[in-house]
């Protein structure tokens, strides 16, 4: 199937095929997982602007990235636009991404109720100051993403699609999905179509893409420019080779536990090397969906989370994607 090569703003991606930001799974060690896997543009998780502002430590940990991981977009997020100009002048400054990604999707009620996140979505206007304050503040250029709107009966997505356009916006990811949704059903693909027939910037789509037919249905089904993969790369950052090799019309072979050891070695080092014990703690999350499927994936998992010693925790995991022994 032929898609024309992705671009946005200035930056031309290798393979239209885009890491979602997902808060407390793609961290920097996760997304440098992904690149070397085929991933051509990765987002950090939801930044909190007001945490920018205030040189929260953790914040800017959260933000920081990798020279590998790009070209990378570091999503913020506030109920506030002019926290989010302000923030997005500090990062421009420090770190330069590629892009700056505002969140206008995230369902968590909390959030919402602030008017920060899926907040936006009931009030296109509100989206609109918004982007127009970020690419105002900075020359980095400016995503959005946003999901269908707050609920079936009230899908505001064209509209916000339309209004980050014409304030600037470089190109929009559609989570095709309402905030009413949270995560559940299924995304409706339909909204993507839509939007992609109203506006000229790139539309990243989102949702339900699992697997390399899935990717290849989206792109046909909506006509969208990329495919952003959320869920579908926990525990499988494989799945980006599989979609490179489906839009190339190759056959691909699922890796085996043996073939996927030393990706996996990789990223744990690198977990270490980043963020040191907590990385090592973290990474018993990645081991326990790595092995989802395995023989033996259950008594595996017990062992890992039952262990405190990070090098024992490798040695297991070795010894049983390796299959050396039968754990
Ligand atoms: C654990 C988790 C964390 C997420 N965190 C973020 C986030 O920080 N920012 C964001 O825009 N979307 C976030 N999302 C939404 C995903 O980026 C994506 O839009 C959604 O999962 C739909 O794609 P999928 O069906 O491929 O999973 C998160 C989703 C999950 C499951």
């Amino acid at each position: 199937m032929y898609i024309p090569l992705l671009k946005i703003a200035g930056i031309t991606l290798e393979a239209p095929l885009i890491l979602a930001p997902m808060a407390n799974v793609t961290d920097s060690p996760y997304r440098l997982m992904c690149r070397l896997n085929g991933a051509c543009l990765v987002y950090t998780e939801l930044i909190s602007a007001e945490g920018i502002l205030h040189q929260s430590k953790k914040t800017w940990a959260l933000a920081g990235f990798q020279p590998e991981e790009r070209p990378i977009g570091v999503q913020i997020f506030s109920h506030n636009p002019e926290a989010l100009a302000q923030a997005a002048i500090l990062i421009e400054e420090k770190l330069k991404p590629e892009i700056i990604d505002l969140n206008f999707g995230c369902p968590v009620p909390k959030v919402v109720k602030r008017g920060a996140g899926a907040g936006f979505m009931k009030d296109p206007e509100r989206i609109a100051e918004a982007i127009s304050k970020v690419v105002g503040a900075v020359k980095t250029p400016v995503t959005a993403k946003f999901r269908s709107g707050p609920s079936a009966s009230n899908l505001t997505v064209v509209e916000a699609a339309q209004a980050a356009e014409a304030q600037g916006a470089a190109a929009v990811t559609v989570h095709a999905r309402t905030t009413d949704q949270g995560f559940q059903g299924h995304a409706d693909w339909e909204v993507i179509a839509r939007v992609k027939q109203a506006v000229k910037i790139p539309v990243i789509g989102n949702g339900d893409v699992v697997d390399g037919n899935s990717m290849l249905a989206l792109f046909q089904e909506t006509g969208c420019d990329g495919a952003m993969i959320g869920r579908g790369v926990m525990g499988n950052p494989w799945i980006f080779q599989e979609c490179r090799a489906a839009l190339e019309s190759r056959s691909w072979q699922r890796l085996t536990p043996a073939q996927m050891w030393p990706h996996i070695e990789f990223h744990y080092r690198k977990a270490v090397e980043l963020k040191k014990l907590n990385g090592i703690w973290e990474m018993r999350r990645y081991l326990s969906w790595y092995s989802k499927g395995i023989p033996g994936a259950a008594e595996f998992r017990q062992r890992v989370f039952h262990s405190e010693d990070p090098d024992h925790v490798l040695e297991i995991s070795r010894k049983f994607f390796l299959k050396l022994v039968t754990v």
